[in-house]
């Protein structure tokens, strides 16, 4: 297996200490300046300055020297210059122009959420007790990890080889004609989704949280900073089965609290029973939701400040 893993992310900001402060406020921890992260994964997002928003850096993991080097051979089949000094591997996203460092190792490990008893019918799990979600309401239940992000593509073909067959992505759900390509890394049925887009950019970064209930307190904490903050959500997605609530940043990046992802241990399981290549649109069965908003508003996917960021990037020769 190339890749194992998802292990952090550095975005660029106009404001970054306003951006640092907002996930500090919202449950991230600050462990040095411009690195903020998780309880259990300390780096999970570094924050520097640039000129407008978007992803400086994406950094992954592989279990062996070997992988690297399969790794560097693939991207230079692609016509891609790749660095390996003993690790890490160090190549450029050649559509995006983000850096990306694959690392031998693996993600730390995720303490399991704690059991909270719930009440369904015909089962009584909470006698004479209140639900944890109210009785422990004042104690925060912050991200728990970046779990996946979605990169907006000007040339979904060139990225898609990129990820696919330089990095070595592995397709969990295809939607019909390239309009969206979900991958994984690890066992979470998508690390990164793909999408076309006028011009390159961050679509989304996404924090898993324990259950409905934290998504919940933490979108209203959000909310009742910023009620312009809400983009869409709640609601379930079909592909990947996720529970979501998208919001959006300081900087206008979406950013997704989500709970309840399928987890993929049989690669081939999935090929062969689950994976499909060939899902029709918003329209049908891989629909945006099963319960919740049956659509995003528009500006999901054309953020308003797009212009924006084409301009800033055209100014360093990038689509
Ligand atoms: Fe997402």
């Amino acid at each position: 297996m190339p890749l194992n893993g998802l292990l952090d992310m550095e975005l660029r900001s106009p404001e970054p200490s306003a951006l640092g402060d907002f996930w500090e406020r919202h449950g991230l921890l600050r462990s040095a300046d411009g690195v903020y992260g998780t309880a259990d994964r300390p780096t999970q997002l570094t924050i520097g300055e640039g000129d407008h928003r978007h992803l400086a850096a994406l950094h992954l993991s592989c279990e062996s020297e070997a992988d690297l080097a399969g790794i560097a051979a693939r991207l230079d089949e692609l016509g891609l210059t790749a660095t390996v000094a003993d690790t890490p591997l160090t190549c450029v996203d050649p559509v995006h122009g983000h850096t990306v460092t694959v690392d031998v190792g693996e993600p730390a490990p995720i303490r399991p959420a704690e059991a909270r008893p719930a009440n369904v019918p015909g089962h009584t799990a909470r006698t004479t007790e209140r639900a944890d979600a109210v009785a422990t309401r004042t104690q925060p239940r912050p991200p728990r990890r970046l779990g996946h992000l979605v990169l907006g593509s000007p040339d979904l073909e060139a990225s898609r080889r990129f990820y696919l067959d330089g990095l070595g992505f592995r397709v969990s759900d295809e939607i019909l004609n390239g309009v969206a390509t979900f991958m994984r890394c690890e066992a979470d049925h998508h690390n990164l989704l793909l999408q076309p887009a006028p011009t390159g950019y961050l679509n989304h970064y996404a924090f898993e949280l324990d259950d409905l209930d934290a998504i919940g307190a933490a979108s209203t904490a959000v909310l009742a900073e910023r009620a312009d903050a809400h983009v869409v959500g709640p609601g379930r997605h079909n592909l990947g089965s996720n529970v979501f609530w998208y919001l959006a940043d300081p900087d206008g990046n979406f950013f997704e609290f989500f709970c309840d992802m399928d987890q993929i241990h049989d690669d081939d399981a999935w090929e062969r029973d689950h994976c499909r290549r060939d899902w029709e649109g918003a329209d049908g069965p891989a629909g945006f939701s099963v319960w919740g908003p049956a659509d995003p508003p528009p500006e999901f996917f054309e953020p308003t400040d797009l212009p924006t960021i084409a301009a800033a990037r055209a100014a360093r020769g990038l689509a």
